[in-house]
């Protein structure tokens, strides 16, 4: 987008054929660009000269007048930002500069980030449109924010709002509904990717704490292995003791941390890492001998309200795989599988709604 050019002090590019706009930020008692409003062309240099005091010069969009402009995804902050540029009050020459060129004909919002300048009017806009975003509109929202949050009663969370989207992965595709803010990106994961921990094994035991976790995209679930020698190994909900890719028809491949030998005394425990890329259910157990079939499973995004839960995930890896049953494992297996895939596709909406409050609650429907 924005060029940022740091123009060193003897280097000024006023040579150049484009125009340059000077715009003086701040000076003595003065919280103001000025100008605050200016028209450019394409190519031109927006040269900001800073003044007394402790300023930046900093892109915000029109709508959030006193925040840095975000990434569409809305995880970055991006566009000009000058930066801090202090200016003694006793400096009266070789001011700090910084400037960029004007790349489109699009509106160009800025503010200064020194705390209490933007709510104080201090913004500046690049070609604002005559009607309806005018330069005086966003100065307006400017201040106005100051005013509102000095009138700071805890404002009531954000209503959430139901975005809908379609997973497909592998052959089973899923209609996912997420709450997510309003104005925000699409499908709205947690502002930060959230890291949970889930211990596998310690004190002797074939557990995965928690069995279970409600997770959002670009989360990280941080398997941390604790004793023994355990796997963390994605499976399917059918076929809860083998890998995805032995049972996958589509060549989906999983994860598989491998065999993760540990004590309760190593440190730091040895960890393995998986995203979650989608709202879609990630079924996993442990391939050591035996421990899958004592219930050493694991799910995140499991739908509690059907069929597919994780209590009846955990029932089937004893079922299939459990010691007592090697007998008929293999005929329950193919029948589970089948079974397993009818009620992905036939199972009638479910809804797991997690946390629906603050950071917005996952559901998935099956379709
Ligand atoms: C108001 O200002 C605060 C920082 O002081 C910022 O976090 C918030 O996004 C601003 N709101 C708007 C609408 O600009
Ligand atoms: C300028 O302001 C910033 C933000 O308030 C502060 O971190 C920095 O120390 C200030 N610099 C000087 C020289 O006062
Ligand atoms: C500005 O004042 C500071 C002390 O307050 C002094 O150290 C510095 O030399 C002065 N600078 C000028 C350009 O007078
Ligand atoms: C530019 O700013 C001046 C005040 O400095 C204001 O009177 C004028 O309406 C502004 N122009 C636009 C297009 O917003
Ligand atoms: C961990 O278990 C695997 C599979 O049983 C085995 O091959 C490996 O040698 C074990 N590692 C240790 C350190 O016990
Ligand atoms: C569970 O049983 C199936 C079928 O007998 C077998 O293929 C698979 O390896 C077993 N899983 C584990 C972890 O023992
Ligand atoms: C997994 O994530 C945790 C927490 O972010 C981190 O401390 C650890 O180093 C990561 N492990 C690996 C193998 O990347
Ligand atoms: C998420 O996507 C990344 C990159 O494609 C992949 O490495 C990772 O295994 C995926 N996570 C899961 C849980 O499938
Ligand atoms: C969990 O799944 C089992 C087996 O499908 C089912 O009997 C049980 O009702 C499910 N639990 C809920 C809350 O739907
Ligand atoms: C097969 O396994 C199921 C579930 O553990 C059990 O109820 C059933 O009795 C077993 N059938 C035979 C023939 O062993």
């Amino acid at each position: 987008m924005l060029h940022l050019l740091r123009v060193a002090l003897l280097a000024l590019p006023l040579a150049y054929a484009q125009m340059t706009h000077t715009v003086v930020v701040g000076g003595p008692g003065v919280l103001l660009f000025d100008p605050q409003n200016i028209t450019a062309a394409v190519g031109d240099t927006v040269l900001f000269s800073f003044r007394q005091k402790n300023h930046t010069a900093t892109q915000s969009s029109f709508a959030s007048p006193c925040k840095r402009l975000l990434s569409p995804d809305g995880l970055t902050a991006t566009g000009f930002d000058s930066g801090f540029q202090p200016v003694p009050d006793n400096q009266t020459a070789s001011f700090p500069e910084a400037s960029f060129v004007v790349q489109d004909t699009n509106p160009i919002w800025i503010y200064c980030r020194q705390t209490g300048h933007c709510q104080s009017g201090m913004v500046f806009s690049v070609n604002a449109a005559a009607t309806g975003n005018t330069f005086d509109a966003f100065k307006a929202l400017a201040v106005a924010n100051g005013t509102s949050t000095t009138a700071a009663t805890p404002t009531a969370a954000p209503s959430v709002v139901t975005v809908t989207q379609t997973i497909t992965l592998g052959a089973n595709t899923w209609t996912t509904t997420y709450g997510s803010y309003p104005g925000s990106g699409n499908p709205t994961p947690a502002p930060q990717p959230v890291v949970h921990t889930v211990i596998v094994g310690g004190t002797g035991q074939l557990v995965y704490t928690p069995d279970r976790v409600v997770a959002q995209p670009r989360d990280i679930i941080s398997f941390q292995f604790k004793s023994k020698n355990h796997t963390a190994t994605q499976s399917t909900f059918a076929n809860p003791c083998r890998k995805l890719e032995q049972t996958s028809t589509t060549g989906q491949i999983g994860f598989d941390s491998g065999f993760m030998p540990s004590t309760d005394t190593t440190s730091p425990l040895p960890s393995f890492n998986i995203t979650v890329n989608d709202t879609a259910p990630i079924w996993v157990y442990c391939r050591q001998a035996g421990h899958c079939g004592q219930g050493m499973v694991f799910a995140v995004n499991s739908v509690e309200s059907g069929p597919n839960n994780f209590s009846a995930f955990q029932a089937l890896a004893k079922q299939l795989n459990g010691s007592s049953s090697t007998g008929n494992s293999t005929s329950s297996s193919n029948g589970a599988g089948a079974s397993g895939k009818m009620m992905l596709k036939n199972s009638r909406a479910a809804l797991s709604v997690a946390a629906a409050g603050v950071l917005g609650g996952i559901a998935v429907l099956f379709l």
